[in-house]
């Protein structure tokens, strides 16, 4: 076993809601695991080679167990289907030690979070921490339907409910989220989390910044997203900085992919841009950004770029590698 990684019992697996299946991972010799903090995640190496990353959704001062919920996606490249499908009560799996891309600032003197779907899950993390910390937060929680709505009595019967409200997509429009008026003024302090499927995420991100909200308030984890191809995708180089030598990209590979058929090997996990496992220093040439995983500052600085996604705009990339 690589000792960067942990070896877990699947001791329960519940249905949480409509499609929405929890897990309780425990050590396999029932030791405590490693602490995490809130808005952490684990890779989850899953039967047929797939590596999936799922956020812990328990409370942070536990260290029994950490729980996971996967949302079966109809959309599935296999990560999820097989987590609802093959992963059973019993079953022995290989998990990275939890990695923190999403962190709550600890400066914020007020705290917005706000979920979609099965978003929830570092969302639910955090506000179970901040309720911990007596600290000031509101969470709002947007889902398809109730018997959609994972944790519904968790939160309902928890010390925060009342800071908690739900939003139904088949419900009266009176209890929609209003993100124009929640996110009306900017107050210093004052930070956002937000975690969801892309829809989600554009909306509450794109309102945030047209109305004022600096970047260094807003906190974002993308749960998956479509990586968008484009028909000027061209073929283009990229050169290892270390042995000079130059690899080309065509036009129908992704840069992780070409470097993988020359035996360079970039650790990869999402496979979509949002999890920052590929992050690949640049040392010249102009990105491509396709990621959701940078903020706009850090794609502008043109010196990291994820492989996974994210191609070219000059004919040659020099890579950190
Ligand atoms: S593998 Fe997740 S961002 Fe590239």
């Amino acid at each position: 076993m690589n000792t960067s990684t942990l070896r877990v019992r699947v001791a329960r697996k519940t249905v949480e809601a409509l499609d929405i299946c929890l897990f309780e991972l425990v050590d396999v010799n029932d030791a405590p695991l490693p602490a995490f903090s809130a808005g952490s995640h684990v890779d989850v190496h899953l039967p047929g080679g797939l590596t999936r990353q799922y956020s812990l959704c328990n409370d942070p001062t536990e260290s029994h167990r950490y729980l996971i919920g996967v949302l079966k996606d109809p959309a599935s490249r296999g990560g999820s289907k097989s987590m609802h499908e093959a992963v059973k009560e019993g079953d022995v799996l290989e998990i990275s030690m939890p990695r923190n891309h999403f962190p709550l600032a600890h400066e914020a003197r007020r705290n917005v979070l706000l979920a979609g779907g099965i978003g929830v899950t570092p969302i639910l993390c955090m506000a179970e921490r901040l309720a911990n910390a007596g600290a000031d937060f509101v969470m709002h929680y947007c889902a398809r339907s109730k018997e959609r709505t994972a944790f519904h009595d968790r939160i309902t019967s928890s010390s925060f409910a009342h800071k908690v409200q739900f939003h139904f997509d088949d419900r009266a429009v009176e209890q929609k989220l209003d993100l124009p008026s929640l996110l009306a003024v900017p107050e210093p302090g004052t930070h956002l989390y937000v975690c969801g499927p892309q829809g989600f995420m554009d909306a509450v991100l794109g309102t945030a910044r047209a109305q004022g909200w600096p970047e260094a308030q807003l906190h974002f984890e993308f749960f998956s997203a479509q990586v968008v191809k484009s028909d000027s995708d061209a073929s283009f180089e990229v050169k290892l900085a270390s042995s000079d030598r130059v690899i080309v990209v065509p036009a129908d590979k992704t840069v992780a992919q070409a470097l993988a058929e020359a035996g360079i090997d970039v650790p990869l996990s999402c496979e979509q841009g949002v999890c920052g496992t590929c992050l690949t220093r640049v040392l010249a040439g102009q990105p491509d950004h396709k990621d959701m995983y940078l903020t706009p500052a850090e794609q502008a600085a043109n010196d990291q770029f994820l492989p996974c996604c994210s191609r070219s705009k000059s004919a040659l990339l020099v890579l950190d590698l």
